[in-house]
């Protein structure tokens, strides 16, 4: 399976699970899937290739026409991972916000997914898988027809699942509607310009690729995680990136209430200023991220987060 180094890290824990090899891609100055790479990468072995719609570190859309025409001339699987736009883009695209095509309109989508617990506004534990047809969807099937219990079948990976988490999921769709998608995407789009916009006065960061409402930047001066670590003082939960190092944030619903933009806005220069200040400043979780990031025993970084889980299961 051929991927995106900015695909989602669930691409290689499917990967893992199933025994199957992943070849990452880089991507370009843009943050999008570098095509070059994505053809010069696929073998007679190459069963999938992935883009994202759009992807979660830095919030762009990969070239998805390009490479999943690729895919339909190998003869091979494409899959457009829209977990975190396909319920934005399909209302943006109607609020004339430029979005290239993404899904089963381009022949070589076989597969998408789209997460209902994220801009569909249902709760966590549901998401949507869909295939271009019944064929590929069968390979998702499980059945066993010797075992004592009796006949055996799933359709998912996972086995008992409550049927009141699709009959929520189902309720938030219907009582969102078109309406409120449409209502809520423009607001999160129109808050997103601001925030963008905004980023981009503060000379001392820059924004990542070129984001709709996922927005990624760094500081060529300044300790960025430093910044996340004041943000998070004055109360905002911004994303630590790396690879390269950054910050994001994914502007929600949320975050379009009257003067949040603004608030949002004025405490990030403030707490770029705080850094500028004290710039040696030690202590919160700056130098935490830093090490994580740039410590080159990865498996020591691995072991590092098994650790933690441990911990979590303790307390
Ligand atoms: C773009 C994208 N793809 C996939 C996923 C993975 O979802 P899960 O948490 O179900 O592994 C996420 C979750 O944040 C995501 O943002």
């Amino acid at each position: 399976m051929i991927a995106p180094v900015t695909a989602h890290v669930a691409f290689d824990k499917a990967a893992d699970y199933f025994g199957i090899r992943m070849k990452k891609i880089p991507v370009d100055a843009s943050y999008r899937a570098d095509i070059k790479a994505v053809k010069k990468a696929i073998t007679r072995n190459t069963i999938a290739l992935v883009g994202s719609a759009p992807a979660f570190p830095h919030g762009t859309i990969d070239p998805i026409v390009e490479l999943s025409e690729l895919a339909r001339e190998q003869g091979i699987g494409f899959h457009t991972d829209a977990c975190l736009g396909g319920f934005v883009l399909p209302w943006a695209e109607k609020l004339g916000y430029p979005v290239p095509p993404y899904d089963f309109r381009l022949p070589g989508v076989t597969s998408m997914s789209a997460d209902t617990h994220k801009y569909g506004y249902a709760a966590k534990g549901t998401s949507v898988v869909l295939y271009r047809g019944l064929e590929l969807r069968r390979y998702q099937y499980f059945t066993a027809t010797d075992w004592p219990g009796g006949l055996y079948f799933s359709p998912t990976f996972a086995g008992s699942r409550p049927g009141a988490l699709s009959a929520a999921c189902w309720a938030s769709l219907v009582s969102m509607g078109e309406a409120g998608y449409l209502d809520a995407t423009r607001k999160i789009l129109e808050s997103a310009d601001k925030i963008r916009e905004g980023i981009e006065c503060i000379p001392e960061l820059t924004v990542l690729g070129d984001p709709l409402w996922v927005i990624a930047f760094a500081s060529p001066s300044l300790d960025i995680y430093r910044v996340l670590d004041e943000m998070s003082t004055r109360g905002w939960s911004l994303n630590g990136l790396h690879k390269p190092i950054a910050v994001h944030i994914a502007v929600t619903l949320r975050h379009t209430q009257p003067g949040v933009p603004e608030r949002f806005l004025a405490d990030l220069q403030a707490s770029v200023e705080a850094v500028k200040a004290n710039p040696e400043a030690g202590g919160g979780m700056a130098p935490v991220y830093s090490m994580a990031a740039t410590l080159p025993m990865r498996g020591m970084v691995s072991e590092l987060l098994r650790r933690y889980i441990d911990v979590l299961y303790k307390v």
